[in-house]
C-alpha cells in the first residue's frame, strides 16, 4: 500500500509561548487547509502543546511532541511520560533527536563535557523511549544520522544501521510498521547544508534495508521515513520525489509558515 507522506515540524526551543504557537498556528491554518495528501504534525515545545491543541482544534493538523521519558510516573523530576502526553492530545513523538544525543550540527563551542552530559541520549535510551511511545499508542518519530566526521570516515551506513537496530530491539513487526524514521544526517541540521536528493534517497533506503533485515518486506514497506535538515521550499519537492523518502521532518523552515506551508505543499504535489 502506498505510504501516507508525513511533514512534521519541529520548533525546538522556539515559539514555546501561548502567544508565539497561537499566532504561527493561526497564519499556517489557511496555508495548510485542506486533509488531502500528507499527514502534517505540529511539534512545539511542551509549554505550547496545550494552545497548539486548541488552535488546531477541528483541522487536519496532529500534535506531536518532541521527547517523552520511558517510565509513565514516578520520582522522576524534570519527565513527561507517554501517557501524559497522549492526554494532552498528541500522537506523534520525536524520539533520539540528534541534538538530544549531544551531535550538534552548528557547534555549541561553550558546551563542555560536562554541560554534554545533559544532552545525553544514546542508543539504549532511545530503544526504551521508542518502546514507550508505542506502549502509550504513540507514534514514535526515531532520528537518525551520521556527523560530518562519521561521513567523511565512510561510516554513513554503518551509523544509521547501529542506530535503526538499537531503537527496534525487542519491538514487534506489528509495531515496527507503524514507525516513523527521521534521517537526519548532524551535519544538514541548521546550517544551510543539504544532503543531495539522491544520497539522502540512497541512506534512507539503507534505514529500510535495515527494518528488512529485522523483520519482513513487508514491514519495511510500511515503515515511513522523513528526510530531514535544512529542507526548505526550494529543495522539498526534489526530496520528496525520491522513493524511499516519505516526507520531512522541519527545523528552521517550520516556524515560518509560508515556509513550512510550501512544503507541505510539496508533499502534497
Ligand atoms: P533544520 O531544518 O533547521 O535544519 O532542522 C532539522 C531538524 O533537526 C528537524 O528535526
Amino acid at each position: 500500500m502506498a505510504r501516507t507522506p508525513i511533514i512534521a515540524g519541529n520548533w525546538k526551543m522556539n515559539k514555546g509561548t501561548d502567544g508565539e504557537a497561537t499566532e504561527l498556528v493561526r497564519e499556517l491554518k489557511p496555508l495548510v487547509a485542506g486533509s488531502g495528501g500528507a499527514e502534517v504534525v505540529l511539534c512545539p515545545p511542551y509549554t505550547a502543546l496545550h494552545a497548539v491543541r486548541q488552535a488546531i482544534e477541528g483541522t487536519s493538523l496532529r500534535l506531536g511532541a518532541q521527547d517523552l521519558f520511558w517510565k509513565n510516573t514516578g520520582a522522576y523530576t524534570g519527565r513527561i511520560s507517554g501517557l501524559m502526553l497522549a492526554d494532552a492530545g498528541v500522537t506523534y513523538v520525536i524520539v533520539g533527536h540528534s541534538e538530544a544525543r549531544g551531535r550538534f550540527g552548528v557547534p555549541e563551542p561553550d558546551f563542555t563535557p560536562d554541560v554534554l552530559k545533559h544532552f545525553g541520549e544514546t542508543d539504549v535510551t532511545v530503544n526504551r523511549k521508542t518502546k514507550a511511545a508505542l506502549d502509550t499508542g504513540l507514534v514514535p518519530i526515531v532520528c537518525v544520522g551520521e556527523t560530518l566526521v562519521e561521513r567523511q570516515n565512510g561510516h554513513t551506513d554503518g551509523v544509521v544501521q547501529t542506530q535503526v537496530q538499537a531503537a527496534l530491539n525487542a519491538v514487534s513487526a506489528e509495531q515496527a510498521a507503524g514507525i516513523v524514521f527521521a534521517y537526519e544526517p548532524v551535519w544538514a541540521i541548521g546550517t544551510g547544508e543539504v544532503c543531495g536528493a539522491d544520497e539522502a534517497d540512497r541512506v534512507c533506503s539503507v534505514v529500510r534495508a535495515t527494518v528488512a533485515s529485522l523483520y519482513d518486506d513487508q514491514t519495511a514497506g510500511d515503515v515511513r521515513i522523513q528526510y530531514g535538515g535544512s529542507m526548505k521550499p526550494d529543495n522539498a519537492a526534489d526530496l520528496l520525489a525520491r522513493p524511499h523518502i516519505d516526507g520531512g521532518l522541519i527545523g528552521g523552515a517550520s516556524l515560518k509558515a509560508a515556509d513550512f506551508a510550501a512544503v507541505v505543499g510539496a508533499a502534497r504535489a
